[in-house]
């Protein structure tokens, strides 16, 4: 029988998937330095083993699945006892705290809770690149704002305003900013002038560079619903066990708190292991994100240093996150930019893969391995350094 599905229909139908001319010379390399990952466990970033197996144990003598459509209750305390810790503190119930797999997925929710098909939310115009797929998976639009580098990257306010109208739902605030490293530190005016719900990234919250701290954005805004999301892929660098949150402020509970509980009740997707381990992850693991922290802001120190013996890139020091997103002044053509340095054996992202259509950027990822770093960079300054 013929089938009679439609070809061009449901998630990127119709899409070309096919691999780009930087993925196709990235496939044909090898023994180039990958300046790219922002994953911590290929990079010696291994948060203690013996702390993992001490924070599981308990879980196998009491082994039993009694789930939670919000987030087992001692694992959502103990996230709001992180909030106190943040500077200025934010002060959250346990009943505030949604538990998920991870943030991807607290973002996948948060488009189904706020936004039909049709409807669009604001994202910043260089953007993290998950987001578009999100939004075509939701069938919702993404208007973006602009991100001003000549200001380190803060908010146009004026964009922000410009690209709201009534079928607007949502602002997407990802701070510290991926890629650029923007914190927001002062309220928006924008924003309070929109009135919208914000969803409010801080994964690189804990990792600051030029900035003292990251406030937390829901203390900025508090008469606006926030959404703010985090998780333990970035914080404690383990991305491979799966888990996230959302935190409510009173607004966001007050107006979407029982939606969301229902919504995350469809799937329960956060395992109960990990989110029975977290209380002692958030107890025991302070040694190591102070080491990895001093390892990121030493390697953010280096790679600056070293780009500004080159003339012809301009890399600011971010406010937070552990990238930079250097510009370069010499060239126009990203792609063939990027290429260029791949023959010499360093693969970096050029900036088109977050948006950016303003001048060539590259990003560099300073999570990497110090050493491998280092020379990256100097394959980097010698292959852009004219004569
Ligand atoms: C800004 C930002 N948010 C969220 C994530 C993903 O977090 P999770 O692993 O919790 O889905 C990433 C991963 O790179 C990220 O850069």
């Amino acid at each position: 029988m013929l089938s009679s599905v439609p070809a061009a229909a449901g998630f990127l139908a119709g899409a070309d998937l096919s691999a780009n001319a930087i993925e196709r010379a990235r496939r044909a390399s090898s023994g180039y330095l990958d300046l790219t990952s922002g994953n911590p466990t290929r990079h010696g970033l291994i948060f203690p083993p013996q702390v993992l197996r001490t924070a599981a144990e308990p879980y196998w003598a009491t082994r039993r699945y009694d789930p939670d459509p919000l987030g087992l209750p001692a694992a959502r305390e103990a996230i709001t006892r992180y909030y106190l810790g943040r500077i200025p503190p934010l002060r959250l119930q346990p009943d505030q705290v949604v538990i998920t797999a991870s943030t991807s997925e607290a973002y996948s929710l948060l488009f189904t809770l706020l936004a039909d098909p049709g409807d669009n939310l604001l994202a910043p115009d260089v953007t993290y690149p998950l987001f578009e797929h999100l939004a075509a998976a939701h069938h919702v639009a993404l208007r973006t704002y602009r991100l001003d580098e000549s200001r380190g990257w803060q908010i146009d306010e004026a964009s922000l305003l410009a690209q709201a109208d009534s079928r607007t739902r949502a602002v997407l605030i990802v701070s510290p900013h991926n890629p650029t490293g923007m914190i927001v530190q002062r309220p928006v005016v924008a924003l309070d002038q929109l009135g919208l719900p914000v969803i409010c990234d801080e994964v690189f919250a804990d990792f600051t560079y030029r900035a003292p701290h990251t406030p937390p954005f829901a203390t900025l805004h508090p008469a606006l619903p926030v959404f703010t999301l985090n998780g333990i892929s970035k914080m404690f660098a383990l991305p491979d066990l799966k888990l996230g949150w959302i935190a409510m402020n009173a607004p966001a509970a007050a107006m979407f708190g029982a939606r969301l509980e229902i919504l995350n009740d469809l799937y329960l997707g956060a395992n109960s292991l990990t989110q029975a381990m977290l209380p002692a992850l958030f107890a025991n693991s302070a040694e190591f994100t102070a080491a990895m922290r001093r390892r990121i802001r030493a390697s953010l120190d280096m790679a600056l240093a070293m780009l500004a013996g080159c003339p012809v890139l301009r890399a600011q020091p971010p406010d937070g996150g552990y990238y930079l997103f250097a510009h370069v002044q010499s060239w126009d053509d990203e792609e063939a930019l990027v290429l260029h340095l791949l023959e010499r054996g360093v693969l970096v992202h050029p900036g088109f893969f977050y948006g950016c259509e303003d001048g060539a950027h590259l990003l560099i990822s300073c999570l990497v391995e110090p050493e491998m770093l280092k020379r990256g960079i100097e394959i980097i300054i010698q292959a852009l350094t004219p004569g």
